[in-house]
């Protein structure tokens, strides 16, 4: 899979890439990450990525032309599957929508800041918009760091362990179950002893009863009965 991340503001995206999974997951080849930085595709000598919104407002808005600059580019060298902008009113982030994303080859997360992105470069080049909540954060960045994190981890290869992304909360419609290490007694407060008992298919049982109560109590709407 390759990623490619436009932002004008690159310095924030660097620390998740550069650590743990995403990183190895880099150094395994199994993903390409581009941070592409939009001043890169300013037209003028101050670099200007945004201006005035028309109509008056608060706010700076991204400009339309840089955008279609850097995404032509891009295109010039990938075919890509999807432009997706980042938005809080975009198509709110899930486990099965982060499964659907990384069965893709090639992305394109493209971040707003301050007020946005002139609204053309929704109507005209972006193929897809997701929200990571219902919450505004100060630009697309961060959720496109989630986003990003959620889809890589995914991929076959990047977890040690080829199990453990499918046994994550949300991936067969329940919550995790609780896990538990070392010691067995802390202060008194102790593993429950069906863990320690050794038998594997009373323990998957267990764990499965587990995790569906906790669906219950903490995600009821992901039952259905
Ligand atoms: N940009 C600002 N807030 C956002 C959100 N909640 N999700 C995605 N992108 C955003």
């Amino acid at each position: 899979m390759h990623l490619s991340i436009i932002t004008c503001l690159p310095r924030l995206l660097e620390s998740p890439f550069n650590d743990s999974i995403l990183k190895r997951a880099q150094q395994k080849n199994l993903v390409t990450v581009d941070i592409i930085d939009l001043r890169d595709y300013a037209t003028d000598k101050h670099q200007s990525v945004d201006d005035y919104a028309f109509g008056g407002g608060a706010g700076m808005v991204l400009m339309i032309e840089p955008i279609d600059r850097c995404i032509t580019d891009l295109k010039s060298k990938r075919q890509y599957d999807e432009v997706i902008y980042m938005s809080p009113d975009g198509e709110l982030f899930s486990q099965p929508l982060a499964n659907e994303l990384s069965l893709k080859k090639n992305l394109i997360l493209l971040c707003g800041h301050y007020k946005g992105v002139d609204e053309r470069v929704r109507e005209h080049l972006v193929t897809r918009e997701i929200s990571i909540g219902n919450y505004v954060l100060s630009g697309g960045e961060l959720a496109a760091a989630v986003v990003a994190d959620a889809v890589i981890r995914l991929l076959p290869g990047v977890l040690n362990d080829e199990t453990s992304a499918l046994s994550d909360s949300f991936q067969d419609g329940l919550v995790a179950p609780p896990v538990y290490t070392r010691p067995a007694d802390y202060k008194g407060w102790k593993v429950p002893a069906i863990l320690l008992s050794g038998d594997h298919a009373k323990i998957e049982e267990w764990k499965h009863e587990q995790a569906l109560e906790r669906t219950r109590k903490r995600r009821p709407g992901l039952i259905v009965d």
